[in-house]
């Protein structure tokens, strides 16, 4: 296992389109176990691959308190029902930043696992906001892209002022 690099906004390799991916096996297994290690690492509840520079559809999340109930989602697919909700939201690639972003309460999921097995669920509460929150990041979309620009504007001063000073 090893622990991946994470980007921050406002890099522009975040705003790059994953591919699909056509590739599963146990190659495909190790790059999602060291998504999640990363994750667990950083502490996140979610990441993307598209955040550690890997332009691929694949993402792992773990909202549980035990961090013992992880997803690697490969290739997945959101069908968006129920109502729309605003909770608090933070981003790995974001880091100190939290505001409220609206999102489906519920959504069904199908994706694939790292070896090609098919799976579909439904998910619901934060489980449901943070595979929303990945499946973004797939399509090089930030959390930022739901405020207004002013607030938008002073995130990325207040990030590129903190990546000047630990260069
Ligand atoms: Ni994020």
């Amino acid at each position: 296992m090893s622990l991946l690099n994470i980007l921050h906004y406002p890099d522009p390799r975040l705003r790059t389109k994953a591919k699909p991916v056509t590739q599963f096996g146990p190659e495909l297994k190790q790059f999602g176990d060291d998504l999640l290690e990363t994750m667990y690492a950083a502490p996140g509840i979610g990441l993307a691959a598209t955040q550690v520079n890997v332009h691929q559809r694949i993402i792992a999340v773990d909202v549980s308190e035990n961090r013992d109930e992880p997803y690697l989602l490969v290739n997945p697919e959101l069908t968006l029902t129920g109502e729309q909700l605003e909770s608090e939201e933070g981003c790995l690639s974001v880091p100190g930043i939290y505001e409220p972003v609206k999102r489906f309460e519920q959504i069904e999921v199908t994706a694939q696992d790292p070896m090609g097995n098919p799976m579909s669920f439904t998910a619901n509460g934060l489980l449901a906001v943070c595979i929303q929150h990945e499946c973004d990041h797939l399509d090089g979309k930030l959390f930022v892209d739901y405020l207004s620009s002013l607030k938008r504007t002073r995130i990325r001063k207040k990030l590129l002022k903190q990546q000047k000073a630990s260069a």
